[in-house]
């Protein structure tokens, strides 16, 4: 049954279907230079479905997030493990970019992982890549470190991450 989140002008955000990962991945090709095997995409469906999220216009998928469930250390000083979600990837076609749609992906996310009992959200992301980074911004993500290196080609990353507790 499909699970409608929220609308964006026309835009449905709905939860992804196991028929749209083949979509997710074209998306990710495209959009990304970060892929991931069928087989991950696949595990993260299963894992964490209700953070595995997707923008959709007349039948057509145009964006996506994706999210894991982590146990680690905090990034907001809280002592011992603390249960995270980890943005894995996110990505909108440029077509239909600037329209609301990534900031809403990310909002539905996060309220999954809120339901899930996490404590904290996090993601990596290019240092030279702003409309993402101000997107997280705008959500009061936090670059919270650099990651020297982090890409394969040798780009650092900023850790940014979101405290739940305070949502
Ligand atoms: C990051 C991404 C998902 C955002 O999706 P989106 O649907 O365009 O996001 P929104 O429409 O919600 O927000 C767009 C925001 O980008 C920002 N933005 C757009 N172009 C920008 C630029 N050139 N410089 C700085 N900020 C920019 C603006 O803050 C804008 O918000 P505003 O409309 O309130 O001003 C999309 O750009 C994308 O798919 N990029 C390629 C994949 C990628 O880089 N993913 C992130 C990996 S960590």
């Amino acid at each position: 049954m499909q699970v409608v989140l929220r609308h964006v002008g026309d835009y449905i955000i709905r939860r992804c279907e196991y028929k749209d990962l083949i979509h997710v991945m074209e998306i990710n090709m495209v959009a990304l230079s970060e892929h991931y095997s069928e087989y991950f995409f696949e595990e993260l469906f299963r894992e964490f479905p209700e953070a595995f999220i997707v923008a959709e216009i007349n039948g057509m998928i145009v964006g996506y997030i994706m999210c894991k469930v982590e146990y680690g250390f905090s990034n907001f000083k809280r002592l011992g493990f603390v249960k995270k979600g980890h943005v894995v990837s996110i990505a909108v076609l440029k077509e239909h970019r600037g329209k609301g749609l990534g900031t809403a992906l990310m909002q539905e996310a996060i309220n999954a992982m809120i339901a899930r009992g996490c404590d904290e959200a996090y993601l990596e992301v290019r240092v030279s890549n702003e409309p993402a980074i101000s997107v997280y911004e705008n959500l009061k993500f936090i670059v919270k470190s650099r990651l020297r290196g982090y890409y394969r080609d040798g780009e650092d990353a900023y850790l940014m991450a979101l405290d739940l507790h305070e949502q």
